[in-house]
């Protein structure tokens, strides 16, 4: 594939988020105002899969360094979750309170159906269901469409579902028994996962302690389970007595203070990038905190809007994402055998099975 921007093949480092990407592609339509771009990671197991964030990003370069960044962390996610399916992922440059219309979606949903299935889109930041219906009307392939026009509806089910198994997994792990049941669990962020992560831990036993910025949201838990106990902010959550730390906000919860902070033995979340920055998974490790990967564990949304690829079944969908909780341990397994963090583990896992099975296509089928 052409590399357009000339990037350099040798950078591997996943900081730099420009490792070997197939495609780019930069689309504009001057009437409507669209001023997207679309990357394609890599499509070694099958269509690139991955949201439209629409986002007020400063510049085009800043709206690039995410996309690149995001587009890899899918190849990865979609690897390990066990889909036929590469990374891909695209940003539309405005805000969508204001910029967002019928003809822009449209728009770039042409852009979409011109690469011919070589990148699937779906929500993200910014993009509801409802939006996806509207770019589906100019292309076949779009996922995360609303339950009226056949689609999987809200990610967050499975994605919460899934953040749940890996949890099991990794109490599994650490105490020899995958319930929560009288285990402390703090959440940090009840909003679209959270909430309904909190759902799964009560059913199951567990008790939540739990912090919001929103008060609405505080609020509808509370009215759910009013037992649960609520604290102030992060810094009351993480030095709390709690067996495990629940990051379901933004990305970054765990920095140097946290870490040295958290009184948990597991962490194990539905946010996505919660490693602030490289080294923290060592720096967890090296406390005996179990660190249960972030991308592994959220992959029940992605697995959740994939699945709608084939027409949707929430059965077939739940039973793939329960699956997280063996992936989760074999992580865990593979770290401890390796002598490296799960993070790393993780990787590994996901970039052998990216080449393993992508090499098969190298066999010719005599047509
Ligand atoms: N929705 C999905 O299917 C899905 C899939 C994979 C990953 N994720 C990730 O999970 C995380 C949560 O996603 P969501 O869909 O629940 O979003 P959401 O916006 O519904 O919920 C986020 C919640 O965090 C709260 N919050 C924000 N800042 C906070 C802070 N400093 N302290 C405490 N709470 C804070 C918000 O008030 C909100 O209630 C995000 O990182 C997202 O990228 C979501």
């Amino acid at each position: 594939m052409t590399d357009v921007f000339g990037l350099s093949h040798k950078d591997t480092s996943p900081a730099s988020g420009q490792a070997k990407h197939e495609q780019v592609i930069f689309c504009s339509d001057e009437h409507s105002g669209l001023h997207a771009i679309i990357a394609i990671y890599n499509t070694a197991l099958g269509p690139s899969l991955g949201g439209t964030r629409f986002y007020p990003y400063e510049n085009e370069q800043a709206a690039l360094a995410d996309v690149l960044n995001l587009s890899r962390a899918m190849a990865y996610k979609n690897a390990l979750a066990g889909l036929d399916l590469g990374g891909g992922k695209a940003v539309i440059i405005g805000d969508p309170a204001t910029d967002k219309s019928e003809a822009l979606l449209r728009a770039y949903g042409r852009f979409v159906q011109s690469l011919g299935g070589r990148y699937f889109t779906a929500c993200d930041v910014g993009t509801y269901s409802e939006d996806m219906d509207i770019v589906a009307r100019e292309s076949s392939y779009v996922t995360g469409r609303t339950v009226a026009n056949g689609g999987a509806g809200d990610s967050s089910i499975l994605t919460a579902y899934g953040v749940f198994q890996g949890m099991r997994a990794a109490a599994e792990h650490t105490y020899g028994t995958p319930s929560l049941r009288g285990r402390r669990v703090g959440v940090e962020g009840v909003g679209k996962v959270g909430h309904r992560l909190v759902d799964h831990l009560v059913e199951d036993g567990a008790e939540v302690v739990l912090c919001d910025v929103s008060e609405q949201a505080v609020e509808r838990v509370r009215r759910r389970h009013p037992q649960v106990e609520i604290v102030a902010g992060r810094l009351e959550l993480t030095g709390a007595d709690i067996d495990v730390y629940a990051p379901c906000a933004l990305g970054g919860a765990l920095d140097d203070d946290t870490v040295a902070r958290l009184r948990a033995t597991i962490v194990c979340g539905g946010a996505n990038n919660q490693l602030a920055h490289p080294g923290v998974e060592k720096e967890l490790a090296d406390r005996g905190i179990l660190y249960a990967p972030d991308y592994v564990v959220n992959s029940g949304g992605v697995i959740q809007v994939a699945d709608e690829i084939q027409g949707f079944n929430m059965d077939r969908a739940r039973a793939k994402a329960t699956q997280i909780y063996d992936t989760t341990l074999k992580i865990f397994a593979a770290a401890a055998e390796d002598g490296v963090p799960p993070a790393v583990a993780a990787d590994r896992l996901a970039e052998r099975r990216m080449s393993e099975v992508g090499r098969i296509r190298g066999i010719w089928l005599g047509h």
